[in-house]
């Protein structure tokens, strides 16, 4: 289980950054009082435009961050006293992950693996079934530097479930892949998901929330404005689909922000 209890994230901003975000304000409040309950079997989804704030708290959840106030526990352990525990439980996927170039997707698994302290058998085992998956067999004794994009992202994502987490965080799963790679990470999510596994994914895509996630909460400036399942937002903001409901949520959070 994910508890993030108010949950908030003040980044000091350098004089490049107030540019950058056209701000006067010397600091900006990237999560703002966050609350929310993730649960195993189920893929819960961050959505929210640029800047929203969805990677800062999924480095919270990760313990790669500092809360500024409020707190994240993660299967029962506390981010900040216990993230040693945390961190066994997890594992933590962006598209900037990269594998060491010169070395093939075999050799970084049982690196990994062993860092991880699973045992020879189990890493071979889990490495057997996670490249049949993602037909990188052929390709296991390659080095990473001689794969396509798509390959080196599903090498990535093999490698870091090494440790069978119970926790799956994913910042933007299939941002910058093909149909076909995408497809093939989001059925493995819903499969990790039916293993009973918690998954917690970011995204800006409002297909991929509508198809992937149990349930939805929508970020806007930092702030959860709504939660729930597609259908409980549907029906809470009376919109045909989550573009619409989307579209209204932010007219009206811009609204109040005036
Ligand atoms: N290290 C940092 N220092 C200052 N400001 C930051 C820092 N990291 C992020 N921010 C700002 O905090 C806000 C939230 O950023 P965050 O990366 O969490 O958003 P996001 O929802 O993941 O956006 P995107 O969809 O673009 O990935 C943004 O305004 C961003 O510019
Ligand atoms: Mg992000």
């Amino acid at each position: 289980m994910i508890e993030i209890k108010n949950l908030t994230k003040v980044y000091k901003l350098s004089k490049k950054k107030m540019q950058e975000l056209k701000t006067k304000e010397t600091i900006k409040r990237a999560a703002d009082n966050i609350s929310l309950t993730a649960r195993p079997g189920e893929i819960y989804g961050l959505l929210g435009p640029n800047g929203a704030g969805k990677t800062t708290t999924l480095r919270c959840v990760a313990t790669l961050l500092k809360p500024s106030e409020g707190s994240v526990s993660v299967c029962g352990y506390d981010t900040i006293t216990q993230g040693e525990e945390v961190r066994k439980n997890i594992c933590l996927l962006t598209n900037e992950i990269k594998l060491d170039p010169h070395f093939s997707p075999k050799y970084m698994f049982q690196f990994f693996g062993k860092l991880h302290g699973v045992d020879d058998e189990t890493i071979e085992k889990r490495r057997k079934e996670l490249f049949d998956y993602f037909g990188i067999s052929e390709f296991e004794n390659k080095k990473i530097e001689e794969l396509s994009t798509g390959m080196k992202q599903k090498a990535s994502i093999a490698v870091s479930l090494v440790h069978d987490p119970k926790v799956v965080i994913f910042d933007e799963p299939t941002s910058g892949l093909d149909i076909i790679t995408a497809r093939n990470v989001t059925d493995l999510l819903l499969k990790l998901r039916d293993e009973g596994k918690l998954v917690i994914i970011s995204t800006h895509i409002m297909s991929e929330a509508e198809k992937l996630c149990d349930r939805i909460g929508v970020i806007i400036d930092g702030k959860k404005v709504i939660e729930g399942t597609l259908n409980e937002i549907l029906e809470a903001t009376q919109a045909k689909d989550l573009e619409d409901a989307f579209f209204d949520l932010y007219k009206e959070h811009h609204k109040e922000e005036k």
